[in-house]
């Protein structure tokens, strides 16, 4: 039987973001090829990942999918170069965990049996979880070996399992399917057939809730972008791109015909950071990553700088010389009819 929590074992492919978590990596002509199969005898299921791109032929990897039960069972993931990383993603580990306790203090259930974390990242987002339902069967996932690896370190007596929310489906029923800033990386097309493919596996009463950054408009994403246009990096960047996240109405008219109630609210943040290095620093964790990752060294330097510039310009120091960096971040709970 293959251990792998999470993993459609009728798919014979899978594709992890940190090769198609966004339409970036596919439009970038890094076409990956992911094979899953099982060893003979063995419980384990074995990624073969292979890239098209010129730039990454170099890289053809073998990452290793476990299911980890236990904290020791970390060491056999390999890091692979384009994966998500925890460490650059914590430097901000309190103000990106904010919305995941905002989201947390709108979901109406009391003690869920089963609570599983979507793209739980390096588990921040699931000791939000398991400081609310400590009593509850918590079950993180995320398609980043990384990530994974950090979650189970932080909460070794959980059971964390690398697996794409695409190809995900639970054993059992569950209560409540969580995801804290995770659906924007998937393509506009899919993610609300996840989510309603979700909705169905579950009791009436259970709950589907997500977050999602909404800031494609701020400074900090539009100069992402016109600095990917100006710059000797400009034919190299040019398919990069993110799909919009869907309007509160699209969200509504998908789901609402299968729950009682659709409960859509935004809030925004704003993030008092030391200086505009730091706003650099901060989207280098995640939404500068698929303008970064075809880069050369050099480039990237000179396409840092160049951002680094603009925002300059675009964010207004405060007296005390720090930056307001502005967040607005759409939330949806859904409770399954
Ligand atoms: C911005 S982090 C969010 C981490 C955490 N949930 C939090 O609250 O901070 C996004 C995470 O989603 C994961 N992810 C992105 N696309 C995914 C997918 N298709 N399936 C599973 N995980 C995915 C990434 O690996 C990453 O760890």
């Amino acid at each position: 039987m293959l251990h792998s929590h999470g993993l459609d074992q009728n798919h014979s492919s899978y594709a992890g973001p940190l090769l198609r978590g966004s339409s970036n990596w596919l439009r970038l002509n890094k076409v990956p090829i992911v094979t899953l199969h099982q060893e003979q005898n063995s419980p384990k299921m074995i990624a073969v990942l292979r890239y098209s791109s010129s730039r990454l032929l170099r890289s053809s990897i073998n990452a290793r999918m476990t299911r980890f039960s236990k904290p020791q069972a970390m060491s056999t993931v390999p890091k692979t170069a384009q994966d998500w990383s925890a460490a650059q993603y914590l430097k901000f580990e309190d103000e990106r965990t904010q919305p995941a306790r905002d989201l947390l203090a709108r979901i109406p259930l009391q003690s869920p049996k089963t609570v599983v974390d979507l793209g739980c990242g390096p588990g921040n987002s699931t000791a939000v979880l398991e400081s609310r339902f400590p009593d509850a069967n918590l079950i993180g996932i995320d398609s980043s070996p990384d990530m994974i690896r950090k979650a189970q370190s932080a909460l070794p007596h959980r059971e964390f399992t690398v697996g794409d929310l695409r190809t995900y489906r639970p054993h059992g029923p569950v209560d409540l399917f969580f995801s804290n800033a995770v659906f924007q990386w998937l393509g506009k097309e899919e993610r609300f057939v996840i989510v309603k493919k979700l909705l169905e596996t579950q009791p009436s009463g259970g709950v589907v809730a997500l977050q999602v950054p909404d800031n494609l408009m701020e400074p900090s994403h539009v100069l992402m972008r016109e600095t990917a246009k100006n710059g000797p990096w400009a034919s190299a960047l040019q398919n990069v791109s993110r799909d919009v996240f869907q309007t509160p109405r699209e969200i509504y008219d998908l789901l609402k015909p299968i729950c009682s109630t659709v409960d859509i609210f935004h809030t925004t943040y704003n993030h008092s950071l030391e200086n505009h290095a730091a706003i650099v620093e901060w989207v280098k964790g995640t939404g500068l990553r698929p303008y970064l990752d075809p880069l050369s060294v050099d480039e990237k330097e000179g396409f840092l700088r160049e951002y680094l510039k603009r925002l300059e310009k675009a964010y207004m120091a405060t007296y005390d010389g720090r930056v307001l960096l502005a967040y607005p971040r759409l939330f949806v709970v859904a409770v399954k009819k």
